[in-house]
């Protein structure tokens, strides 16, 4: 399809960087997405693309970037948990986030009841796991869209971690739910 020349301007002037710094004024939730790999490995990453996508029945969705080794061992097994992290989950969010090629080594974790998947209980308030429905790849990043098959909520306690303006911030103390 042949691309009007300013339609072309306006999609050069949205460089990568503009648009993480614009993206960064959108805060967001941070969640570890973990999998099992090949010969019960555990593999994750920190994200704040977490998306729900449908109630009836409860779908979410990720991206990933598309060189990401856990978005690789997600597809294999099929499967992956949600960990969603609370306000003492930081050291986990920055850990996960890293190049540290042993994350798992370096904290504390558990598996699902369900599908003996990763999980943080010491660092996430819930985790879910889900079942892999679909993997659309867009652009540098691939959307992995899953069915959530089960939840366990170890903490209804904490506030959630939050990241936006290129750092981690938690709601005021005392900030329930409404
Ligand atoms: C707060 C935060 C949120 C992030 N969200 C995402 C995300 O949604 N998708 C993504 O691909 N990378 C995201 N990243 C970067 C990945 O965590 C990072 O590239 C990680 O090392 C990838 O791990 P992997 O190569 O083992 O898959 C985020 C990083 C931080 C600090």
């Amino acid at each position: 399809m042949q691309q009007h020349s300013s339609t072309a301007a306006m999609v050069d002037s949205v460089t990568p960087g503009r648009f993480r710094n614009l993206m960064s004024s959108f805060p967001s939730g941070v969640a570890i997405v973990t999998t099992t790999g090949r010969r019960g490995r555990p593999f994750g990453m920190t994200v704040s693309s977490l998306c729900s996508l449908s109630l009836q029945p409860a779908m979410l969705l990720v991206c990933m970037r598309n060189e990401s080794e856990t978005l690789a061992e997600i597809v294999v097994r099929g499967a992956f948990a949600v960990n969603l992290l609370h306000r003492d989950g930081r050291e986990a969010a920055v850990l996960f986030s890293s190049t540290a090629p042993s994350r798992f080594t370096a904290i504390a974790w558990d598996t699902t009841p369900t599908w003996s998947l990763p999980a943080l209980p010491e660092h996430a308030h819930t985790t879910m796991e889900c079942a892999l429905d679909n993997v659309v790849r867009a652009g540098d990043h691939t959307l992995i869209i899953g069915s959530v098959a089960d939840a366990t909520e170890w903490r209804q306690d904490l506030a959630p971690l939050l990241y936006g303006l290129r750092r981690y911030a938690t709601w005021p103390e005392n900030s329930g739910p409404v």
